[in-house]
């Protein structure tokens, strides 16, 4: 099976995007046929300083070999060195219905985030991330709740591409964490944890271990003292227990047991010293290969070679199909 996933450039990779998508990618990197891509060109839709863009793309690409995607084991590139995908998001957008783009959750979000900035390709966005997945004939996209409805419309768009050109397309669909697909900010819990947020408000991947406890005790919690999952009534509890089990590996229910007569306090202190170990080795990883800058634009020149040859491919059926 074909699996496709990328992460913008556009900030520190934080625990969201980890155990929301990465997680899953370094998993099924073991099985599967994956395709994983720095998109820089959705990066630019929302504000940014083209001064550091070249930086950050290059640093998300070491960040990905960091927490564990192997080059050995699948396709790594950057998205705008194989310039199919922006010619296949021209041909897609003739056959998506504006409509559908106007009433994505992420357009409005970021439309009211960016008021100066609302451009046509924070719009076209969706058809762009449908052209990245279907140049691949992707089976499965990882990823986090957030692109679901992304992942949705690129369905939609192969139906109606199918129904008027012939089967040319295949028919994506989104494989989400059962636990974790989506992250909350530890400021606002009823937000879910962003790149571009408050600092406070999220962990990154290759934080310290100091500044992780610290945001961990500060975290923003419920009223109340129990230590119980109930994302209604305590979401940042919730969210806690979420983050808990999922770097110990121990069930949500075995740890409200563990820290049933606990206080809040207490099993703050524990998380941040369960997290800041398990996030250890990414740092140490990362801290190497910021030293091998030939070795890692190496992987993405071969990375870009072999994704070049599948979306060429692709890109040729679907022209002789649309009558080009
Ligand atoms: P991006 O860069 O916003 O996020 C990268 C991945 O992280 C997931 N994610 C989260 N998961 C759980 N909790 C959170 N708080 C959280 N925040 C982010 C996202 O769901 C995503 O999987 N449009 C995409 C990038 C993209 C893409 C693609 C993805 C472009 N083309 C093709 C898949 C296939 C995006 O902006 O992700």
């Amino acid at each position: 099976m074909r699996v496709f996933s990328g992460i913008r450039p556009t900030g520190n990779l934080h625990l969201g995007n980890y155990l929301g998508a990465m997680r899953q990618w370094i998993t099924i990197q073991e099985k599967e046929d994956c395709v994983f891509c720095v998109v820089d060109l959705h990066a630019i839709t929302t504000p940014y300083d083209p001064k550091n863009l070249k930086a950050n793309i290059f640093e998300l690409a070491i960040d990905y070999l960091a927490a564990g995607l192997n080059p050995e084991k699948c396709i790594l590139f950057i998205q705008s060195s194989v310039k199919e995908h922006a010619e296949l998001a021209w041909l897609l957008g003739t056959v998506t219905p504006l409509g559908e783009l106007k009433r994505m959750t992420q357009f409005k979000d970021k439309s009211k985030q960016h008021p100066e900035y609302v451009n046509a390709g924070l719009l076209n966005y969706p058809i762009l991330m449908a052209a990245d997945i279907l140049l691949y004939q992707t089976d499965i996209v990882p990823i986090g709740k957030d692109q679901q409805q992304h992942v949705e419309l690129t369905r939609e768009i192969v139906r109606d591409f199918n129904k008027r050109f012939g089967q040319i397309l295949k028919e994506p669909r989104a494989l989400l964490p059962q636990v974790g697909d989506k992250i909350m900010s530890l400021t606002e819990p009823d937000k879910k944890m962003s790149k571009t947020g408050n600092p406070k408000s999220f962990i990154g991947l290759f934080e310290e271990p100091e500044s992780i406890k610290a945001k961990i005790m500060a975290a923003v919690t419920d009223t109340g003292k129990d230590i119980k999952f109930n994302p209604v009534k305590k979401p940042g509890i919730s969210n806690l227990l979420t983050i808990y089990s999922l770097a110990s590996g121990k069930p949500i229910e075995e740890l409200e047991k563990q820290f049933e007569k606990k206080r809040y306090s207490d099993f703050k202190n524990s998380l941040a010293e369960y997290l800041a170990e398990y996030l250890k080795p990414f740092s140490k990883k990362r801290k190497e290969l910021l030293t091998r800058e030939v070795y890692v634009n190496d992987i993405l020149r071969r990375g870009s070679q072999k994704a070049a040859t599948i979306a060429q491919s692709t890109m040729q059926e679907i022209k002789t199909a649309m009558g080009l």
